[in-house]
């Protein structure tokens, strides 16, 4: 059933075309060069961004893919969570298709479609545990299927890929900096004793990363000659141990505070094992550390490539295909949700 994937939630307008569950061409035009001057995404430039990419991506999926307009059957689009008037440009081009073509629209869960693409690569297992952990989000659910599942806790602050990008615009790094302390912390030794792991003394399953930020805001007062004196592309090549060790020690406290939720989860759910998508699932520490962790445990962990780990239209399309195939879709009514308002589950049947 030819799918076509469109995401435009945030800062990369990302278009594919999926069918069978295989992709058969994809684009993507990441914004960063233009937010990276301000330090962070801008609304208002990333809305009209993707207003002006929109087409040309289309056109260009089209030539890659060999197919027409006519050939697809089902438009999927991203609904939320994300940035309000970004994701009205995607349901707007998608709604225009649909109505165009009279072909099916249908709109996509973008977190459940992080993790659930993971399933183009390796076939996941139900029921399982999924942690989302991402610029906009750090969410734990109870994945029952492709159609169930469960928000079992998510940060009551930051995000965990805020943490990453506040740090690193702390030190001067670049925009976007979760890979910047990546790399360095590679290098770095962990003292364990440097940064608290946050929100661990309760009971629940949720996060909070904003203290850990205060607690490196701390740190780097003490410690000033450790901050870049401007906004430093080779950050790696000129970093000191100090720096290196920094990195580590808060990558982690930041690693083990999901370590211990996600074992919290596990006495509650018996599960076939744990999925981890998003963009901070490209973090070589957790990606190892998860692996561990779902080994001493006896159970299957699924991470996607670090491509698919990004926002994407792949994972739009995989899933909107599946959903369409369950018979799913929804009508020209279809609205945009933002961040932080559940998605409703309010899909029309197909008769
Ligand atoms: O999923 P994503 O592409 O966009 C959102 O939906 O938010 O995630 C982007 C986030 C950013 O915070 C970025 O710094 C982080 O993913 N990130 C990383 C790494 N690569 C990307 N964080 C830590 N380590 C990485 N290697
Ligand atoms: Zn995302």
């Amino acid at each position: 059933m030819l799918t076509l994937g469109i995401e435009t939630s945030c800062d990369e307008t990302g278009l594919s075309l999926v069918d069978n569950g295989q992709v058969i061409a994809e684009t993507l035009a990441s914004q960063i060069e233009i937010h990276s001057v301000f330090g962070g995404v801008v609304p208002e430039l990333a809305s009209r961004e993707h207003l002006k990419v929109l087409p040309q991506l289309f056109e260009i999926l089209l030539e890659r893919s060999k197919c027409s307009p006519k050939d697809i059957e089902v438009i999927a689009v991203t609904r939320g969570p994300g940035l309000l008037a970004s994701l009205l440009i995607g349901l707007g081009f998608a709604k225009g298709l649909a109505l165009s073509l009279g072909k099916n629209l249908i709109g996509i869960d973008h977190l459940l479609a992080h993790l659930l693409v993971t399933d183009l690569e390796q076939n996941l297992e139900f029921p399982c545990l999924g942690l989302l952990v991402s610029g906009g989000h750090t969410h734990l659910y109870l994945i029952k299927s492709f159609f169930e599942f469960k928000l079992l806790g998510k940060t009551l602050d930051d995000a965990i890929g805020e943490a990453f990008d506040k740090v690193a615009k702390m030190l001067n790094l670049p925009y976007p900096g979760g890979v910047f302390i990546d790399k360095l912390a590679r290098e770095g030794k962990v003292d364990k004793k440097m940064f608290p792991r946050p929100y661990i003394d309760n009971t629940n399953l949720d996060f909070s990363f904003s203290g850990i930020k205060t607690a490196v805001a701390n740190y780097l007062a003490m410690h000033p000659e450790l901050i870049f004196p401007r906004a430093e592309e080779n950050a790696i090549l000129l970093a000191n141990q100090e720096v290196k060790d920094m990195c580590a020690s808060l990558v982690y406290a930041l690693v083990e505070s999901l370590k211990i939720k996600i074992r919290r989860a596990l006495k509650l759910a018996k599960v076939k094992g744990l999925v981890v998508a998003g963009g901070v699932a490209c973090n070589s520490v957790l990606r190892q550390e998860l692996r561990i962790l779902c080994e001493e445990n006896n159970l299957k962990c699924w991470i996607p490539s670090p491509k698919l780990c990004t926002d994407n239209g792949i994972m739009i399309a995989y899933l909107g295909e599946i959903f369409a195939k369950a018979g799913f879709k929804h009508d020209l009514s279809l609205d945009a949700i933002p961040r932080g308002r559940t998605i409703p589950w309010d899909f029309k049947k197909r008769t």
